[in-house]
């Protein structure tokens, strides 16, 4: 009896079934009433009662083990059986579960109608470093050395770092304009090999100052800069090219006004305002009831610009604009706080999926 215990259970463990019939063949070799299992229990019933308290326990263990080998064979083989189901059911003709789609940010939808409007009338894009110098951000553009724009509380400069050689004054632009110092360096150069005549340019990007976050104001946002260099050119068309982009932007009953401003790289110097496209022009808590709204700076490029840039400002002449994109989103959507275009907030973004 012990020898046929011991082989029934190291035979127990190897028995593995590919198939319910396989399983259901195991069964019947051990555990049917003629089984090898069910045997050994005939046999038993014959032994002498001392004997059969010796064999008792071993005997009843082993048929458990049988029957707890034959259910983890049974589950081993459904659970096959069920991962199986899964591919084979799968419906192919079903439409597939909708992809969630991202919304564009709005200073980004912004930006490209500038772009796209200006584009029309010549414009193309040109980039610059966000992470600038003195010379390129302020006295190119005829800042005068002791001018505020430069104090610590407007402007972001970059520490020194022992041991890091860098150029003195680094600092991060405050203003869209520094591009111009730039495209129009390298447009002296194609002045002189022939390569180009004119310049029509449009620079976006992020700009920084020292400013206290607020819902009104922020430590970055963003501008589209532009400037036009050419033989001739006007204040007549600085004012076309900017009531032209105003109807765009904000429909054709739109109404621009330029009034006299100062800015040190433009001379003359004006403000745009357009008529207020919430209560169109008649006034309200938007526009303070003066019926405008104030969008860009504008002005004739100064000549001390054009030299510091290598162009002559007896033959050369130029305008140039600068809006802030958050400005115009604000007028275009009416966002009340400033903050929600850098929060990445999705129940603020969500809103622009359809723009
Ligand atoms: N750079 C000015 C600012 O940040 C905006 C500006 C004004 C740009 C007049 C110009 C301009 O090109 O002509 O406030």
């Amino acid at each position: 009896m012990q020898d046929k215990i011991q082989l029934l259970r190291q035979q127990v463990e190897q028995l593995n079934a590919q198939s319910a019939e396989e399983l259901e063949a195991l069964r019947v070799k051990y555990l049917s009433k003629k089984g090898e299992v069910s045997r050994l229990f005939d046999e038993f019933k014959l032994f002498p009662k001392e004997e059969k308290a010796v064999w008792g326990a071993p005997l009843n263990a082993l048929k458990q083990r049988f029957e707890a080998r034959m259910n983890e064979l049974r589950e081993a083989l459904q659970s096959k059986v069920n991962a199986g189901a899964g591919a084979n059911s799968a419906d192919l003709t079903r439409t597939p579960d909708p992809i969630a789609l991202g919304a564009r940010h709005p200073l980004s939808l912004v930006r490209e109608q500038i772009i796209d409007i200006f584009s029309h009338i010549g414009f193309t894009v040109a980039d610059g470093p966000e992470v600038e110098d003195d010379k390129h951000v302020f006295a190119m553009l005829n800042f005068a050395p002791e001018h505020p724009a430069r104090d610590m509380q407007d402007t972001f400069f970059v520490e020194k770092e022992e041991g890091v050689q860098r150029p003195t004054d680094v600092l991060l632009r405050t203003h869209t304009s520094s591009v111009q110092t730039r495209v129009m360096a390298d447009f002296a150069k194609q002045l002189q090999d022939g390569s180009a005549t004119s310049l029509r340019i449009l620079c976006p990007g992020r700009v920084y100052r020292n400013e206290a976050i607020s819902a009104r104001a922020h430590c970055f946002f963003h501008q589209v800069e532009g400037l036009y260099v050419d033989k001739n050119v006007s204040f007549a068309d600085l004012r076309q090219a900017l009531l032209y982009f105003a109807k765009e932007m904000f429909g054709e009953d739109t109404r621009i006004r330029l009034r006299p401003s100062y800015f040190p790289f433009t001379e003359p110097s004006a403000e745009m305002d357009i008529s207020c496209n919430i209560c169109g022009g008649k006034g309200c808590a938007f526009c303070k009831g003066t019926g405008w709204v104030e969008i860009l700076g504008c002005g004739m490029v100064d000549p001390n610009v054009l030299e510091a840039c290598g162009i002559d400002s007896k033959v050369y002449s130029g305008y140039a604009f600068g809006m802030g994109v958050e400005r115009i989103a604000n007028l275009k959507y009416r966002v009340k706080d400033l903050r929600l275009f850098s929060e990445n907030d999705v129940r603020f973004l969500s809103q622009f999926e359809s723009c």
